[in-house]
């Protein structure tokens, strides 16, 4: 059984603008300010000032230009509407070359707490404000080439990482533990239980390994974190010798799941 997303994605027009409806802006609206009272004390700085940086308007689903015109003055990236979701190839090759591949349709407001898959919020609000930050959009670009060009077997773990970073990642920073990734970002809950929930593990990143070790689930709240020290572990991970770690990984073997498989075969990741 695969995912069937309820969503369609919005096309633009010749002009490259999407139409948003009033009842999209208005969820936007309410993300966007219920989100911006949570993410105080919680966020990375780095998230915090990126998200100064691109000073995304409020009371209206953004355009990819307005968006693109402070992302890419800031560290060349760009957002691309794309469908919801697209095949791996395709995902890994806009990172590859600064372009982050992003829903263009917003949640409906029954679902304004719960998604299964990532929609504008998630991309614009979660993901963006860290390709502000050069060490973190070189991550993503350097990542793109690398899944490009490896094999399916090798993906798995380069997944892995991605998510245990850029989806889901903390860092421990001088104020206090913080969230950097856009997966939780985008979710009121999360960004608060992520953080204190006594029931999740939260667990040094180290070298990146144990992460390409540790399967995930996509479709539930995070049962484990991986939390970096600095933001140099990811540096150290882009000029290190990423492909030789996943066959470390590989070799090692993987972690026991901290949670139950997946009923159904789809594995479709929705970052
Ligand atoms: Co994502």
């Amino acid at each position: 059984m695969t995912f069937v997303s309820k969503y369609t994605a919005r096309i633009p027009d010749a002009t490259g603008h999407i139409h948003y409806t009033a009842e999209d802006d208005a969820v936007w609206k309410r993300l966007y300010e219920r989100q911006m009272g949570i993410v105080k004390d919680r966020a990375s700085d780095v998230f915090m000032l990126g998200l100064q940086r691109l000073d995304m308007p409020v009371d209206h689903v953004p355009q990819c230009e307005e968006m693109n015109k402070r992302l890419s003055a800031l560290t060349g990236w760009r957002v691309k509407p794309v469908a919801a979701i697209i095949p791996d190839e395709e995902y890994f090759d806009l990172l590859a070359h600064k372009y982050f591949p992003a829903a263009s349709f917003i949640r409906l407001l029954e679902e304004l707490d719960y998604l299964q898959e990532p929609d504008i919020f998630h991309e614009f609000y979660g993901h963006c404000p860290m390709l502000t930050d050069p060490i973190c959009a070189d991550f993503q670009e350097r990542y793109g080439k690398l899944a490009l060009k490896a094999s399916a077997a090798d993906r798995v773990q380069l997944m892995r990482l991605y998510w245990f970073t850029i989806e889901f990642g903390l860092i421990q920073e001088s104020a206090g533990l913080r969230v950097y990734g856009g997966g939780i970002l985008s979710s009121a809950a999360e960004t608060v239980s992520s953080l204190i929930d006594p029931k999740a593990l939260r667990v040094p990143f180290e070298d990146g390994l144990p992460a390409m070790r540790t399967p995930y689930r996509f479709d539930m709240v995070q049962p484990l974190y991986y939390v970096l020290n600095s933001f140099d572990q990811l540096y150290q991970l882009l000029h290190g010798d990423l492909l030789g770690l996943v066959h470390k990984a590989q070799d090692l073997g993987d972690f026991e799941p901290a949670f139950p498989p997946l009923s159904t075969q789809s594995t479709q990741a929705v970052c």
